[in-house]
């Protein structure tokens, strides 16, 4: 714990040991009654850390019912963007921030309750315990779902086995959307030009990190389906992540080939 005559004691200083200021990146579009609720538990899961929101000027409000929480609360930040551009940009933009607001340990997580943030200082503990990235799996023993339709199941773990064979990467769930990254492996990976914009963001920067010789843990972790709002996975969130994997796959091959010769 903090004691009174630290210096950072507002900061966001560490709780849990070395691993240093923390900040939680929420992207929303159109989860105005589900934003209140995923604040107050990260509140409650992790006091010590900061929150940051990343609205694409959600039509339903949602960034306004952000700022009236944010005026209450100094761990809590808002950064109001123009536009639906997708989740990876959102994320990029929050992890800029973040970077350059000094945090040491940058998490995403939904802000529809389907990641559970009492589950966060399991990811946080890998973080400690030597992980680079720390990702919050379902598909690794102990991980589960709960309640989502079986057709959203059969399109996770597909694109995880069509990931795994494209790209060979050491991970269950590349996918996720709950993961904790150093500070030091996104600086290390490089942010700058990294395109993907929707959810085949979770697999670019995975297997950068993978690249670049980085340490991945999987946590296991249980999935629950929002109970509220609706999810913004479509058609165009699929193709991108087909297309870019298979791009990727192919143009990684050479490399995987070479290393595998020796
Ligand atoms: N700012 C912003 N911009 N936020 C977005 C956008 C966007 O374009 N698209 C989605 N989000 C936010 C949602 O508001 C929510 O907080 C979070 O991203 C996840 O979106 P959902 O629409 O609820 O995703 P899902 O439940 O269908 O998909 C889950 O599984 C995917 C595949 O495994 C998520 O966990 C994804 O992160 C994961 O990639
Ligand atoms: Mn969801």
């Amino acid at each position: 714990m903090n004691s009174v005559d630290d210096p950072d004691v507002t900061g966001g200083a560490p709780a849990d040991g070395s691993i240093g200021k923390v900040l939680v990146v929420v992207p929303t579009y159109n989860e105005r009654d589900n934003l209140p609720r995923i604040v107050a538990r990260l509140r409650a899961a992790l006091p010590e850390a900061h929150v940051l929101i990343a609205d694409d000027n959600s039509p339903d409000g949602t960034g306004r019912i952000a700022d009236e929480l944010a005026a209450e609360d100094e761990q809590l930040h808002v950064l109001h963007r123009t536009a639906k551009e997708g989740l990876g940009a959102a994320y990029i933009a929050g992890f800029r921030w973040g970077l350059a607001e000094g945090f040491d340990v940058l998490v995403e997580i939904d802000a529809d309750g389907s990641h559970q943030p009492e589950e966060l200082p399991k990811l946080l503990r890998a973080l400690s315990e030597g992980a680079d990235l720390a990702i919050g799996s379902r598909w690794v023993p102990g991980g589960k779902v709960v309640n989502w339709p079986a057709r959203r199941e059969f399109l996770s773990r597909g694109a995880n086995v069509y990931t795994r064979l494209m790209l060979g990467l050491p991970v269950r769930d590349a996918t996720a959307g709950f993961r904790a990254y150093r500070a030091s492996t996104l600086e290390k990976i490089g942010l700058s030009d990294v395109d993907s914009q929707g959810y085949c963001f979770q697999v670019d920067l995975t297997l950068r990190t993978d690249r670049n010789g980085l340490r991945i843990v999987e946590v296991p972790i249980t999935f629950v389906e929002r109970t509220v709002g609706t999810s913004k996975m479509s058609g165009k969130v699929i193709n991108e992540a087909l297309w870019r994997v298979t791009v990727w796959g192919l143009t990684g091959l050479p490399r995987r080939f070479r290393r595998h010769r020796h």
